[in-house]
């Protein structure tokens, strides 16, 4: 029997549900919610990104600009514009759309960002509370947003065996961080797999759930995988498609309908991941200007 679809889409739209149901309350004592995003450059995906967050903050109430600065504008430029933002309060939530050109540095920046105005959670502050398992900070939309996938879809993770593909800052490591709390819905024991892990196939057999998010086309073949395994998608990658009007298409790290005849359940891409990514970037602001007016 092929593997349970897990639907990120409806469960997006039952965290909407949830958060346009705080932004309502907040309204109803005078708090708009405002989010500001800013965009360095021009780069299609990052254009695209944005404005799907945009659009979605409307919709949900939250107050949203989006500011575009030139692919040259200096960093001191940058880090001042922040500077600004953090000052202002009527701004809630900032969001650096990365990458960043190469001349601006990212660490920095994202350290420029006021911690409680932080909803992309990645400024140290912010990092270290995930790590230390407080949750009074925020954390990164991505790997939060698989969390959510799994605990409203009926994964359990305590004691299960979690294979993490890639140690990137935005999803392997906040991942692993998650899952390894001694928490509800946490308590796995984790494998972070990553470009010099030696025969990586031999971990992700292992595994009851496997993430990947290397941003590798179709990486996960249906031979890494354990029969009835949960397996998630984060991948977004570029492949080629003369039939597409594009010329290209976007698909995931996994090798779908392989992998499909194998899993327990799936995500699907697009469909899965990136539908929650933004979910939790609203409930993080939500969030912030709840906190913002105790
Ligand atoms: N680029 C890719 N993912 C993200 C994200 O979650 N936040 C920001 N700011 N940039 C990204």
């Amino acid at each position: 029997m092929p593997a349970e679809i897990i639907d990120g889409t409806a469960i997006a739209e039952e965290v909407h549900r949830e958060t346009a149901a705080r932004v309502t309350a907040l309204k109803a004592r005078g708090i708009q919610p405002a989010v500001t995003f800013v965009r360095v450059g021009e780069d299609p995906a990052s254009r695209a990104y944005v404005s799907r967050k945009h659009k979605k903050a409307e919709e949900l109430g939250i107050r949203s600009d989006t500011i575009v600065l030139d692919e040259k504008t200096p960093e001191a430029e940058l880090l001042a514009l922040i500077a600004r933002l953090n000052a202002d309060p009527a701004i809630h939530g900032i969001l650096i759309q990365a990458p960043l050109p190469s001349h601006i540095r990212e660490q920095t920046v994202f350290a420029t960002v006021a911690p409680h105005k932080d909803v992309d959670g990645f400024h140290p502050v912010n990092v270290g509370k995930l790590l230390l398992g407080d949750d009074s900070g925020f954390r990164p939309c991505t790997p939060a947003g698989v969390h959510h996938l799994m605990i409203r879809s009926g994964v359990e993770t305590r004691g299960a065996e979690v294979a993490i593909v890639g140690r990137g800052n935005i999803v392997g490591k906040p991942m692993a961080a998650i899952l390894l709390q001694k928490a509800p819905h946490c308590d796995a024991t984790i494998t972070l797999l990553h470009s010099r892990s030696r025969d990586i196939p031999a971990h992700t057999r292992r595994a009851d759930i496997l993430i990947a998010a290397l941003g590798k086309a179709h990486f996960v073949t249906a031979d890494m995988v354990k029969p009835g395994a949960c397996v998630i998608d984060v991948g977004v990658n570029r492949v080629a498609d003369p039939a597409s009007p594009r010329g290209y298409r976007l698909t995931g790290d996994v090798d779908f309908e392989k992998v499909r005849a194998v899993a327990g359940k799936i995500t699907p891409n697009p469909g899965g991941v990136g539908p929650m990514t933004i979910a939790m970037l609203m409930a993080n602001t939500a969030r912030a200007a709840a906190m913002a007016h105790p």
